[in-house]
């Protein structure tokens, strides 16, 4: 009991120490919320977790059917082999068309308030069904879909089960599959960071250690990447340098320019597209072009390649960028900066980064699916 209070204080002491000493060195009034290890995942009231609701989840998570013309699951844009995202620098898309963005990790995706690189939706249960019924992603007809499942006896048992309906909706899917998404988290001790804020000193090397004072201080990086998920989850533009293999690519020019439209994006704007405006579908304002949502920096190891357009394949091509202040656009936020890091210190940067992500990468194996029956 008495080592609990006594851990529980140093951490307190840890995190506070570690704010101020960010606020000293950026010079500033301003602090940010300290970086530590997640807390229990947020679950909402209205869509309670249970184990048989999870391992519904994961069937439904893995299964195709819920696509169009059911070649194409979450599962296949999001493979836990390759991080949780497809390891392209731009994503899949459904058959006969590609995405022009980089297939984000599903990994602790349950922490955000706004999902996607610009945030477009809110919740984990309605990004499950943009996903699935998106035409660039599952292109899948919800009355499709939910025939599929009342033709398949154990999704019907399972949904009795786990909702007490006689039979699935589609509905239901989304609520079972972000149940699954809420298991999807990283576990404090399996994360060297985690270990070390709470209260195992040995848990860093003295160079992630050295690269932890620099992310608080002279990198900048906690004005943006702060609290337990590294995030602020605000919009930003880095002017992240542009994708050849979008530019070059007439089937991820056509999705993007046929999701300008859907957005409601003025005709002069996307007719003449060749780039992502991030933040500015949704607010249609001038000043958020180019703006992308501050991603979490857990588990990096396992998530290459990173920014909204895949541009960068390793840490170490991310931080040269950052160390240069960013790319080059009008609209670049002001809190970009050269920083002027000499190679040792962009090297215990990178071994800070790599201390965010669990020692093992979390793998869930394909399930076996159920069949369909006829109905006689
Ligand atoms: C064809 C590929 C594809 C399929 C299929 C797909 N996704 Fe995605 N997913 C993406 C891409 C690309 C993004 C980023 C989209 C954006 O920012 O506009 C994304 C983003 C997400 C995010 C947001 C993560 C974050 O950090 O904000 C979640 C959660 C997610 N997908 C879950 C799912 C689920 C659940 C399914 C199945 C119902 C699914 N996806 C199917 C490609 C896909
Ligand atoms: C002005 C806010 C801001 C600052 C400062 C900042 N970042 Fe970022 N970071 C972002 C945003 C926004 C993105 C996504 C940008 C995009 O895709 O266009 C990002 C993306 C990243 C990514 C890619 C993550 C992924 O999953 O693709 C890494 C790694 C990263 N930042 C590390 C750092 C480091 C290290 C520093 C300090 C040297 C830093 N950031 C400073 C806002 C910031």
């Amino acid at each position: 009991m008495r080592t609990t209070r006594f851990s529980a204080l140093a951490v307190g002491l840890l995190i506070l120490g570690s704010g101020l000493l960010a606020s000293r060195a950026l010079g500033q009034a301003q602090r940010f919320p300290p970086l530590g290890p997640l807390s229990p995942v947020p679950v909402p009231p209205d869509n309670p977790m249970s184990a048989a609701k999870v391992e519904l989840g994961t069937l439904l998570f893995f299964d195709t059917r819920l696509s169009g013309d059911a070649s194409t699951s979450c599962a296949s844009c999001h493979d836990p082999k390759q991080g949780w995202g497809d390891g392209g620098k731009l994503s899949r898309g459904y058959p006969g068309t590609e995405h022009w963005r980089n297939s984000q990790t599903v990994l602790n995706a349950a922490y955000y308030s706004k999902l996607f690189w610009a945030g477009e939706v809110t919740s984990l249960e309605s990004q499950a069904d943009a996903a699935a019924t998106g035409n660039v992603a599952g292109n899948g007809d919800p009355m499709m879909m939910e025939e599929r499942l009342r033709q398949i006896p154990e999704y019907v048992r399972r949904f009795k089960e786990v909702f007490g309906v006689d039979r699935p909706t589609i509905s239901m899917a989304w609520m079972a599959i972000a149940a699954f998404e809420r298991t999807l988290v990283s576990k404090p001790e399996n994360v060297p960071f985690d270990r070390y804020i709470m209260g195992n000193q040995s848990a860093l090397s003295p160079q992630a250690k050295r690269g932890l004072a620099l992310f608080e201080g002279k990198a900048l990086c906690i004005q943006c990447h702060s609290g337990p998920l590294l995030s602020d989850e605000s919009y930003h533009n880095l002017a992240v340098p542009r994708n050849p293999e979008f530019e070059d690519n007439p089937l991820r020019q056509i999705t993007l320019r046929f999701q300008h439209v859907t957005r409601g994006v003025p005709e002069t704007l996307y007719r003449n597209a060749d780039q992502d405006l991030g933040l500015y579908y949704t607010t249609k304002q001038e000043i958020d072009k180019g703006k992308f949502r501050t991603p979490s920096l857990r588990e990096l190891k396992y998530t290459a390649p990173y920014m909204h357009n895949g541009v960068f394949g390793t840490l170490e091509e991310v931080i040269d960028f950052y160390n240069r202040g960013g790319g080059d656009d009008p609209n670049k936020s002001p809190l970009m900066r050269p920083l002027g890091l000499s190679d040792q210190e962009k090297k215990d940067l990178l071994a800070f980064l790599v201390s965010l992500s669990s020692d093992q990468p979390l793998i869930v194996e394909p399930p076996d699916l159920p069949d369909y029956v006829a109905m006689k």
